[in-house]
């Protein structure tokens, strides 16, 4: 089919010349690093420039405020306003700063936590034990799915925070953001979502769905490469919030560099510390440019068709597929598991198919808005041929060390 009859068909494979790494690979792998796009190489370039030639003046020519006007454009993505959004290295660091808002130590000390959070998160917040933290992590009964009760049942008077991830890393699974906020704020407790798997894939509102903290980063569904985690906080409650994870660009007048305790600045600037990641931020907006061009709605519709496909194709295969089949229930990832996962994911990397393994849940495949018809299918065939391959592989052995030992040549030790 040539590429113009394609792109009649499905308008978002225009995009396709946007990003090098489509012409040489199937690129299945957006949900762990996006593809980077063509002009992140001038953006870096822009950078370097601004720097050499610009020198101390970029600070106060744009570098300063980046964190924020760069986080304006990551705002429009997920439904914040405008300065509402900072950007920091990662989620790890954001998940941080928010924690680091609360006091531990009195009644309400309980941090309710889904059991399908990715694992950094988690990390932090048995940290907070130490500061006398009670962690409760809901747990998943299947490891694919957590139903909305189970999580609103462990959310009480002594929740301080509730974090919950919008789409969970392994299994693709859609938490219902917009219940758990409601029944969080109903017994006065906050809620941090983490929108790493699903800002970019499918539409979010931040102010709909009424949550308080919002985290992510850029590298995967939103194609801006590492060192650009960013965090959202509702501004009615920042007056209320001062992160003890902190540093000179949170004080009011910075420049001032006073002693002391910080004078926390009456902006989303409250939530920086120190001295920015000004090239991710280079880097990063490129990518946040063209999600919001494309327009996370037509990604996510495209995105439902072709990840319904990948599970009628797997149905077909007789594979486990680890992810849930309703629509409003599953993000842009669908996780097969087949026998031997690790080294089949390898074998697809061999044969220029881009996916992921990860233990206990199976290889991730993820179609992105670039993605053509023809790459799901072909993802699937070679998965279907290596898999078909290493089970006739193995019986083969199998039959040759039974023959091996009924003739004496293997010993039993
Ligand atoms: C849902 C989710 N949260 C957090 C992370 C990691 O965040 P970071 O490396 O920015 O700390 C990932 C994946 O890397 C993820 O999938």
């Amino acid at each position: 089919m040539s590429r113009r009859t394609m792109e009649s068909m499905d308008p978002l494979l225009a995009w396709r010349a946007e990003f090098p790494i489509l012409a040489s690979t199937t690129y299945m792998i957006s949900h762990s690093l996006g593809a980077m796009p063509r002009h992140t190489a001038d953006s870096l370039q822009e950078f370097a420039q601004t720097w050499a030639e610009r020198g101390i003046r970029a600070w106060e020519e744009g570098w300063w405020e980046m964190p924020i006007t760069v986080g304006n454009a990551i705002g429009r993505i997920i439904g914040a306003g405008d300065g509402e959004v900072v950007i920091h290295q990662n989620v790890s660091v954001c998940q941080w700063i928010v924690t680091s808002c609360f006091q531990w130590s009195g009644r309400r000390n309980k941090l309710v936590t889904d059991g399908l959070n990715f694992p950094s998160n988690d990390y932090i917040y048995h940290g907070l034990r130490r500061q006398g933290a009670r962690v409760v992590a809901v747990p998943s009964p299947d490891g694919i799915t957590l139903p909305t009760e189970l999580m609103l049942a462990a959310i009480d008077e002594e929740t301080q925070l509730v974090s919950v991830s919008h789409v969970a890393f392994r299994s693709s699974y859609v938490q219902d953001l917009a219940a758990i906020a409601a029944r969080a704020h109903d017994v006065g407790a906050m809620i941090v979502a983490d929108l790493y798997q699903s800002a970019g894939t499918l539409p979010v509102d931040v102010r709909a769905l009424g949550i308080d903290f919002a985290v992510g980063g850029s590298v995967k569904w939103l194609c801006g490469g590492p060192g650009a985690g960013y965090l959202y906080v509702r501004r009615d409650v920042w007056p209320k919030l001062e992160p003890a994870a902190t540093g000179w660009a949170a004080h009011r007048e910075p420049f001032a560099f006073a002693s002391g305790p910080v004078e926390f600045a009456d902006s989303a600037f409250r939530f920086l510390n120190g001295t920015p990641n000004i090239p991710a931020l280079y880097s990063a907006r490129t990518g946040y440019e063209i999600i919001h061009r494309v327009g996370v709605t037509a990604i996510r519709e495209k995105s439902l068709r072709q990840t319904q496909r990948l599970l009628d194709l797997a149905a077909e295969a007789g594979f486990r597929v680890n992810t849930p089949r309703p629509p409003a229930e599953r993000g842009g990832v669908v996780t097969i598991d087949v026998p031997e996962g690790r080294e089949v994911a390898q074998e697809l990397e061999r044969r220029g198919v881009l996916v992921d393994f990860r233990p206990g849940a199976g290889i991730r495949v993820a179609p992105h808005f670039y993605t053509a018809d023809e790459e799901n299918e072909q993802t699937m065939a070679e998965l279907c041929s290596i898999v078909r391959h290493r089970a006739m592989n193995s019986r083969t052995q199998a039959s040759t060390i039974g023959k091996a030992a009924d003739s004496g040549s293997i010993r039993s030790k």
